[in-house]
Parts: structure tokens; sequence; C-alpha cells
């Protein structure tokens, strides 16, 4: 997918900026064009003759180069790119890029194209975790920025924890499947909005289930990957309703929200909410629910036995759905979130509630599905099982967006 591609990669100030050497290598072997800005914070840690030895090109420092912009400026440096990369992408840079900042030639490039960016960050954890970071970070996919990483790892200042920048393979792994997915995109739909005229009911968060005033029965599920599908459906142009349980997270603009706290009221709200071309069930159900729930606070010596919960099983709105004798529509597509034989149990649990397509995702300990903004997902479906690299929630969603496209297209 690299062959040919023009890549501008942007080497911020960091450990890691080594590794971007080794990934100038990594595209050069695929066939990418790649010429590099190295940020002054970057020539702290490799060499301006390193980086222009790999790239066998000029190596782009200074915002006011009178002979860079003799040859090329910087505006046309930033467009005649077909994806910018920024790595390392330090918190420093992220701040910039969220907030619209052009002090230096990497800032200003960045502020100034039209092409995709892809973002690889690399900073100390705390850093990382720090709310400023994780809202620039927000703001930046809000705007479609792609990223890849950081990693959970050792780090050079001796600490632990996220922050890592990506491995070169795993940044190069990244950059091809974004070409492959723009180029399916460009053929399948030809423009996009494929969408357009078309209505989709999507599921969304976890459920909660009362217990007595206080007390409810819940899941992990933050509604990430749910809230993502319901905003690339908008995006392609269709009229979305999501129906969501209680999360943190805001409705993505675009499409009308109604909230819900049971799964009972889930399975009304979405039926409420039909006819639909296509329902998308991404919320995690909670299968069941206490029988009787207390009208007052359970007492730890209360008569009634408090630790033993009564439960009866909740309705099953994707099999509802899968099932119905009228008003089916087009398209129903389930997730599968399970953590031993991932695609044997997402078949057989497509096949027992009837649903078209299933979004097979591993929940098990350690893989952060639950809560996390990447996840690693197959498709199953009759035309054969499809399993996609690990990626964003984000660009799963702008995935099945366009899969959903092109199976309601006339
Ligand atoms: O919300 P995030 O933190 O981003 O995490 C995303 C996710 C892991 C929750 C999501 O990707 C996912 O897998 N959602 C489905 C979780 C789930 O409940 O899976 P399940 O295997 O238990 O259910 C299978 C399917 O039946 C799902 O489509 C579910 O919505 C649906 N179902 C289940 C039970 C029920 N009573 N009614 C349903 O509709």
């Amino acid at each position: 997918m690299l062959a040919g591609k023009k890549i501008l990669l942007i080497i911020g100030g960091g450990v890691a900026a080594y590794k971007s050497l080794l990934l100038i290598r990594d595209l050069q072997k695929q066939g990418a064009f790649v010429r590099c800005v190295l940020t002054p914070a970057g020539a702290e840690f490799v060499t301006p003759l390193s980086v222009g030895g790999l790239s066998g090109d000029r190596v782009y420092q200074e915002l006011f180069d009178l002979t860079a912009e003799a040859e090329m400026g910087h505006i046309e440096l930033s467009r005649s790119a077909d994806l910018l990369v920024v790595a390392p992408t330090t918190a420093d840079l992220m701040a910039k890029m969220a907030n619209g900042l052009a002090n230096d030639l990497a800032s200003t490039l960045l502020l100034a194209t039209d092409t995709p960016v892809m973002i690889a960050p690399s900073m100390n954890v705390r850093m990382w975790e720090h709310p400023a970071t994780q809202k620039n970070l927000k703001t930046l996919k809000s705007r479609g920025v792609l990223t890849v990483g950081p990693d959970e790892g050792d780090m050079a200042c001796g600490e632990y924890g996220y922050g890592r920048m990506a491995e070169p393979e795993v940044i190069a792994d990244a950059i091809g499947d974004h070409f492959e997915f723009a180029a399916s995109a460009e053929t399948t739909l030809g423009t996009p909005q494929g969408l357009r005229g078309k209505r989709i009911v999507v599921t969304s968060g976890p459920t909660h289930e009362p217990i007595d005033p206080v007390r409810y029965i819940a899941n992990r599920s933050s509604g990430k990957q749910g809230h993502a599908i319901a905003g690339a459906l908008v995006a392609e142009g269709a009229e979305v309703i999501l129906i969501s349980g209680p999360t943190r997270l805001d409705a993505p603009s675009g499409c009308t929200l109604r909230a819900v706290e049971t799964a009972e009221e889930m399975l009304s709200e979405t039926l409420n909410a039909l006819p639909a071309d296509a329902v998308v069930c991404a919320a995690a159900v909670a299968d069941y629910r206490v029988e009787a729930v207390a009208e007052n606070k359970l007492k730890k010596d209360d008569e009634n036995d408090a630790r033993t919960l009564s439960l009866v099983e909740n309705p099953d709105i994707l099999k509802t759905i899968s099932q119905l004798p009228n008003g089916r529509p087009e398209l129903v597509i389930g997730f599968a979130a399970e953590t031993e034989k991932v695609i044997d149990h997402a078949s057989a649990k497509r096949a027992r509630k009837g649903c078209d397509w299933i979004v097979a995702n591993d929940v098990s300990t350690g893989t952060g599905t639950f809560g996390g903004d990447d996840n690693q997902v197959t498709l199953v479906r009759d035309a054969g099982n499809e399993s996609w690299p690990k990626m964003s929630k984000d660009d799963v969603a702008r995935r099945l967006a366009t899969k959903i496209s092109e199976a309601l297209k006339p």
C-alpha cells in the first residue's frame, strides 16, 4: 500500500526519536518517499545528518529558511504529502496541534495542511495521563487525526506505564492500514456520504440493572466503541439514533440521543426507533436483572438475605430485532465480547441470534478493549471472516461505516 506514497515525517523531541530513523528505512523499503522535518528538540536526540542520510533528501528545520522557501514554501511542503506522520509526538506538539499554535516549522505545517495527519505519541506516563494531554488527544481525534500507540512499558525516565512510542514496524503498519482503508473507501463509495438517506439505530454503553435505590448491576463498557460508530455513520450521511446506557461521553454531534438505563428500556427505545435500514448493537447489555427491585436500600441485617439476588433473564435486543417478523431492518449487526475462542463463540452467537454480521472482539484481561481507545475485531459474515488489525475504536467505526455503506448500496 505504500508504494509511491509521499510521507512527511515530523520528528519531535523525545528519546524515541531514534526509532524514527528506523521508521524512515521501513517506509522506504515499502516504496514510500519520505521527506523529514526535524524540530529543534528533535535535533537534540538525532542529528540532521543521520536523518538526511537515511531519507536521502534535505532535512527541513527552520520556519524562516529562505533557501527552503525558494525551493518549496512551507505550505507546499505540508500539502505535497499524502500523509503527515508526527513521530515522536511530544506532549508539547500535541498541545500546539490541539490549540492551533504555529510558532515553528512543525506546528505551522500541521496547521496549514489539508492532508491526513497521524501522531505517534511519546512521553512520560504522567504527562500522557494528565487531563490536559488527554483533552488534547480527544480534540485531535475528534478532528480526524489518526493515532498509533503509545505502548505500555518501561520508560527512559525509569517509570512504567503508557507513553512509549509505538515500534517503527507498528507505525509503518498503521500507515499502510490508513492507505488501504482510504483506497477501499474511495473505490467502494466513490464519494463519502454513502449513507445519505439511510436511518440507522446504534446501541451503545452498558446497562444498569437496579438492585435497590442505590445499587445496580453493570459492566465495564464505556460506550467509546458504540459512540464512535454513531459518529462515523453520521459522517457518512446517515440519520443516526443513538440509544445509550449510562456513559460519561457526549453523543457525537449530528445524532439523536435516547438515554436509557436498563435493558428493558433499551429494547423499548430500539423498537420505538424503527423502522430503520440498519441496527448496530454495540451495547453491553446485562443478560440478567434483579427479579424484584427493593423499594428501600437493602440493609446488612435485613430479614431477607441481601447476599442472595434472585435474577431473571433480560430481553435480548439483538435477537428480538434480528427475528422481527415484520419490519426487520435490512442489516442487523451485533457485537460479540469474548474472552476465549473468540471467533467460534462469535459465529455461534451470530447463528443463535439471527443477525447478519457479528463484530467479534476479544475482551479478555489485558486487552483493554473495555474502556480503552483501541480494538482488534473480526467481522464475521456469510461472505467470510475479516480480521482487522488493532486500531483505534474511531478507525474500527469508520471501517464498519464503510462496510455498512457498501451493504446498503442499492
Ligand atoms: O464500550 P467500550 O468500552 O468501548 O467497549 C466496547 C465493547 C467491548 C462493549 C463492544 O465492542 C462490544 O463488544 N459490545 C457488545 C458487548 C456484549 O454485550 O457482548 P455479548 O457477547 O454479551 O452480546 C452479544 C450481542 O448481543 C451484542 O451485540 C449485544 O449488544 C447484544 N445483546 C446482548 C444481550 C442482550 N440482552 N441484548 C442484546 O442485544
